[in-house]
Parts: structure tokens; C-alpha cells; sequence
């Protein structure tokens, strides 16, 4: 469950909530709302800022009780920075830090002024939106396999934001983009001898069922065989848990060609017999963040109710090593007809993602993107901040980037030129699974350039993005928000 979301006008001072959240600047000057609340409160902010108690560097966050003449229990002031312009980025930083603030403590009902500081180049809508984004992103529990289900931390329950009534849609957009994000971390953060890729499938069953005009199609081993994908049907091969290649389809934008989104689907990446011994194995339950994001993007988009055509391809498989496994040396033959050596098996997120980019091309894709935790070069050259983004198409390069601006959920460009595809070459088959020790993330994405030639494809490698590191490190959702921004984006 996501956030219960309200637009409310009501006066602050008087309005009835467990803690009002409004911003200061490092002047020391206070934001409207937190000037509102000043004057209510007879100077006692001001008072506080004077004393040195709260400031305004750009997300340091002062919780405050008790503060006569105001009717919430609590004001939480949050430093904005500079009172002039406001970047994007800043903004991003101080909801953030609010709304991480909020989700520590134990407050439950929460009223935001943030949503009203003005941010150049954007506009209102968006400022809500990414407020609200922002509050359930903080909120976000993981508690599945978890006895307590975190119930020493209540958490916040209710977020309203001062708006007006006019954004609305606006806050109902975000409230359904938020539902797309908690089932890609959800699905994500599920140990793998659960979310193996049959419960991939159950998972995107049981949404299309809820939701009237989806379809679901899983594709079983059988029917992959009978289609020639033996490229993923190899990295499948050494595990008891059998591939699924899940179809989800939403038409909702009249006969428009659709966009296909097709998720990296590792339930589990073992390495298979290029076992993965120098460490991050127990990292690996999330190589199906793609796959996640995927779904999520898709459940964004119908619970948001875009106006788009939309295919979402999950390809759920996991790779492990056994008697059955497929071998460094093994010539696969695509379902495309193109030859593959497989020169180190833990190379296997290209493997499936060649069939099933090939598979998708009988969608008639307006534009065919593939995400994909595919390479650990891609997080050494652009670490955990930007998605490593690759296509030959200027414009839709252009389109992903601006919506990975707007939506602060940003990627970054590598070149996949054809300079790259000699590093490519095998002696034994058309194209190697691996190039060399260079360019890492690039050589993925000329392998997989190779299955979507003539179509409008883009490729995100997410490996650094998808989920934060460290023991407690979680999926976060990453690139929901920048896909659904681009869906919206291409409708407006
Ligand atoms: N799933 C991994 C990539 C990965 C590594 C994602 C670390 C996130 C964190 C992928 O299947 C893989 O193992 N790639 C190899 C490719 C190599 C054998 C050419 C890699 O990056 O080491
Ligand atoms: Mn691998
Ligand atoms: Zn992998």
C-alpha cells in the first residue's frame, strides 16, 4: 500500500496534523508557509532560527514540538538553501530530506508546504508530484519475509500537500506512479527462492487479473523452444526453476503503435559455471531489477491510467551451474538465426535479453527499450547516480535523457559505435558473448545492438542504479519514475 495522498488550502496554523513541514532559507529568511506559520505562532520560528537551533543549509531537517498558537503537534523545518533561484536538483534534495526525516520518526499524519517552493523551469504540477514521490519513496517498508513487519516503526500513514484544487490530477498521477514503484521494489527485494520466475509470472498474473483490459501471455519452455530462443533457453538450462518469458499488454491509447519495454529477468545470477567467486554472488537475488522496473513502469502506467499503448516483456530466468549448464565454449544458436560463443557464462543477461528483444519485434515497437542490470563496467564508469543509457537514435537518447531530468531519475549516455564490434568477434560463431577488458558496458550493448537492427531501441544498463548498496541496501525503483515520465512526456 502507498501513501494515503490530499491536496488540502486549509490555514496552517490551524489545521489539524501531526506535523507541518515547511522550508527556511540559509539567510535565515522563512518560506511563505513557514512564514505563516511565524506569524500564527507570535515569532517563536524566527526565534529558533535567530538562536541558531534550525537552519537553512539545504536539507538539514529541525523537528520542533509544542509550538504555541499552532494546532499540529509538530513543525518540521527543512533547509532549503539560497533564497533565490531553485534548481531542480535542490528541490529534489530538500523533499527528500523531509520526507526521510519523517518516515525515521513516528509520526503518522504529515502536512507539507514544501510542494508550493517555486523551482525554475518546472511547474507546480510537477513540484506535487515529486513531493509526493518523494514521501512514499522515505515511506517504503520492506516487510514480506519479515516476522515484525516493522511494528516498533508506525511510520507515516497520510501526507497532504498545500495545492490547489486544480492539481488534483496532477497528485493522482504521482499516487498511481507510487504504486508502480512499491511493486517494482517489492518484487525486487523478494529473496530468490521465492521470487523465482514462475512468481514473476503469478505476480503479473494476478495484476492483469485485478485490472480489467490487461492481458498476461507467460511463455513457457516448451514455446520458447518452439520459437528457436536457444541463446535463453542455454542460460536457463542448469536450473531447477524453468525460464518464463511473461507478455503483459495495455492498450490505452487507440491505435498507436506500442512501446515495448522488455526487463532483465535474473531471478538469481549465479555465474553458472563461471561461478561468481570474487564476491557481490549474495548481491545477485536483484539481477532481475530490469525485469522489476519493467513491471513496475507497467503497473505505473495502468494505475496512473497514461493514455499509451504499452507491451512490458519480463524475462524471468535463473542462471546456476550444474550438470545441465550450459559451458564457456557452447555456440548457441538466436532465436534471430545469429550464432553466439559463449565465452564466460556469467555473461548471461545478453543471452536472454537477444531472444527476447528478438521476440518483441513482432509487437511493431514505436520505440523497443530493454533495462537490464547487465554489467558491472557500466557501475565503475558512472556509479550509482546515472543509468548507463545506449542507443544509436539521437532523438530517443534525447527523449530519455530529458525524462530522466524531469523526473530527477537520471541516466547518461556511452556510445555504442560500431568502432566497438570488432571486440565482438568469435572464430566459432557470429558474434562472443564477452569483448574484451575495455568498454565493458559498452560491448553489451553492441552484442545486443546486434537483435534490434532497423528498430527504434534504446538500452539502460540500471547494474549501479536499481538498488542501494550495503547489507540493508534495497531496491529502489529506479527507472520507473524516468520511464513513466517519458511515457507521459511522448502523450502531452
Ligand atoms: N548481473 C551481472 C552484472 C552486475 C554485476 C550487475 C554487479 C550488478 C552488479 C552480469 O550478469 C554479469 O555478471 N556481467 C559480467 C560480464 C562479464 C563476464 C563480461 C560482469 O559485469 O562482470
Ligand atoms: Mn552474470
Ligand atoms: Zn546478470
Amino acid at each position: 500500500m502507498s501513501l494515503n495522498f490530499r491536496l488540502s488550502a486549509s490555514e496552517l496554523g490551524t489545521l489539524d496534523t501531526d506535523c507541518l513541514v515547511a522550508a527556511i532559507f540559509d539567510d535565515g529568511s522563512l518560506s511563505s508557509a513557514a512564514q505563516a506559520l511565524d506569524t500564527a505562532s507570535d515569532g517563536a520560528l524566527a526565534r529558533r532560527v535567530k538562536q541558531g537551533d534550525a537552519n537553512g543549509r539545504v536539507g538539514k531537517t529541525t523537528l520542533l514540538h509544542d509550538v504555541a498558537g499552532i494546532t499540529a503537534s509538530r513543525v518540521l523545518l527543512v533547509g532549503a538553501g539560497s533564497a533565490g533561484e531553485m534548481d531542480p536538483q535542490r528541490y529534489l534534495k530538500i523533499v527528500n530530506a523531509a520526507a526521510k526525516a519523517i518516515a525515521q520518526s513516528t509520526i503518522n499524519r504529515v502536512h507539507s508546504s514544501l510542494s508550493q517552493l517555486k523551482v525554475s523551469g518546472r511547474d507546480a504540477a510537477w513540484a506535487l508530484q515529486q513531493a509526493a514521490l518523494a514521501a512514499d519513496h522515505a515511506a517504503y517498508r520492506y516487510t514480506a519475509t519479515r516476522k515484525d513487519k516493522h511494528k516498533n516503526e508506525p511510520g507515516p500513514r497520510e501526507y497532504s500537500f498545500s495545492a490547489e484544487a486544480g492539481l488534483q490530477p496532477a497528485l493522482d498521477r504521482a499516487a498511481g506512479i507510487a504504486v508502480g514503484i512499491r511493486a517494482a521494489k517489492d518484487l525486487a527485494n523478494l529473496p530468490p527462492n521465492i521470487c523465482n520466475p514462475a512468481f514473476m509470472a503469478e505476480q503479473a498474473q494476478a495484476f492483469a487479473a485485478a485490472h480489467p483490459g490487461i492481458r498476461c501471455e507467460v511463455l513457457e519452455r516448451e514455446q520458447m523452444e518452439s520459437l528457436g530462443m536457444g541463446s535463453l533457453l542455454a542460460v536457463a538450462r542448469g536450473s531447477a526453476n524453468p525460464p518464463k518469458l511473461v507478455v503483459l499488454e495495455y492498450r490505452n491509447g487507440g491505435d498507436a503503435k506500442p512501446l515495448v519495454l522488455v526487463g532483465k529477468g535474473l531471478t538469481f545470477d549465479s555465474g553458472g559455471l563461471n561461478l561468481k567467486v570474487q564476491g557481490g554472488i549474495e548481491e545477485m537475488k536483484f539481477d532481475m531489477c530490469g525485469a522489476a522496473t519493467v513491471y513496475g513502469s507497467f503497473v505505473a502506467a495502468v494505475e496512473a491510467k497514461l493514455p499509451v499503448n504499452l507491451v512490458a516483456l519480463l524475462a524471468g530466468v535463473e542462471n546456476m551451474p550444474d550438470g545441465a549448464a550450459y559451458r564457456p565454449s557452447d555456440v548457441l544458436t538466436s532465436m534471430s538465426g545469429t550464432t553466439i560463443e559463449v565465452l564466460n557464462t556469467d555473461a548471461e543477461g545478453r543471452l536472454v535479453l537477444c531472444d527476447a528483444l528478438t521476440y518483441a519485434q513482432r509487437f511493431e515497437p514505436a520505440a523497443l527499450i530493454d533495462v537490464a542490470t547487465l554489467t558491472g563496467a557500466c557501475v565503475i564508469a558512472l556509479g550509482k547516480h546515472a543509468h548507463g543509457l545506449m542507443t544509436k537514435h539521437d532523438d530517443l537518447a534525447a527523449e530519455l535523457l530529458a525524462a530522466g531530468e524531469t523526473s530527477g531519475d537520471r541516466a547518461w549516455r556511452l556510445p555504442i559505435w560500431d568502432d566497438y564490434q570488432p571486440m565482438l568477434d568469435s572464430a566459432f560463431a557470429d558474434v562472443a558473448n564477452i569483448g574484451g577488458k575495455s568498454a565493458g558496458a559498452i560491448t553489451a550493448g553492441c552484442f545486443l545492438s546486434r537483435f534490434t537492427e532497423g528498430q527504434r531501441w534504446a538500452h539502460l544498463d540500471i547494474a549501479g542504479t536499481s538498488w542501494d548498496e550495503g547489507r540493508k541496501g534495497m531496491a529502489n525503483g529506479r527507472p520507473v519514475n524516468l520511464l513513466t515520465q517519458w511515457m507521459i512526456d511522448r502523450t502531452s
